[in-house]
């Protein structure tokens, strides 16, 4: 099977999950979207309001920076697979809860299993911590950390959340900063 057909699998699965704890309040479920046989995977932490009823992430006004960011590092969409710590939306978009970044973690588990990448960019706090628990973003944002990820080496960089860029002009720019750094990461991962 191929990954593309691997993923598919998968999200019919995730679309039958009735014990998916955000399931009730939502619209559709966002997969995740992208290059299937990327080398890097972005996650973020959750579905909007624009994302809930286009079934895919980042379509909203995150997800327009986040498209110049990803130019800033001389990527594009195509090139990357988006996807979510959780792949429902959360009412009102309050943050995620540990049970269901737990419920939703076993789906995106074998997302990284499938895709397989060589570098994770997370999204704000919540993607963060699933790779690099007790730390401070305002610390970390940027770096790049080489971490053991089910017995494969990968490289994870903490970004800060667009959406988290659209309240703040200073974090912006930290953010423009660390995606036009990332642009040199990724040539010398290459
Ligand atoms: N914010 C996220 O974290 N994910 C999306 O898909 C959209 C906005």
């Amino acid at each position: 099977m191929t990954k593309f057909e691997e993923l598919h699998k998968l999200k019919d699965l995730m679309e039958k999950d009735d014990t998916l704890p955000l399931k009730k309040g939502a619209n559709k479920l966002v997969f995740g979207s992208g290059n299937t046989e990327a080398k890097i995977l972005l996650i973020g932490e959750g579905p909007g309001f624009n994302e809930d009823a286009q079934g895919l992430p980042f379509v909203g006004q995150a997800g327009k920076l986040l498209d110049k960011l990803l130019e800033l590092a001389g990527l594009e969409r195509r090139k990357v697979f988006i996807t979510n710590i959780v792949h429902h939306r959360p009412p009102n978009n309050r943050d995620p809860i540990p049970n269901e970044i737990e419920s939703y973690g076993k789906y995106l588990d074998q997302i990284i299993k499938i895709i397989s990448p060589k570098i994770i960019i997370t999204l704000g706090r919540f993607s963060m911590a699933k790779f690099l628990p007790n730390i401070y973003i305002s610390d970390v944002h940027g770096k790049k950390f080489e971490i053991n990820w089910s017995g494969q080496k990968l490289i994870v960089v903490p970004m800060y959340h667009p959406a988290a860029s659209l309240r703040n002009g200073k974090i912006l720019e930290a953010e423009k900063q660390d995606f036009i750094n990332l642009g040199k990461v990724l040539k010398s991962v290459k």
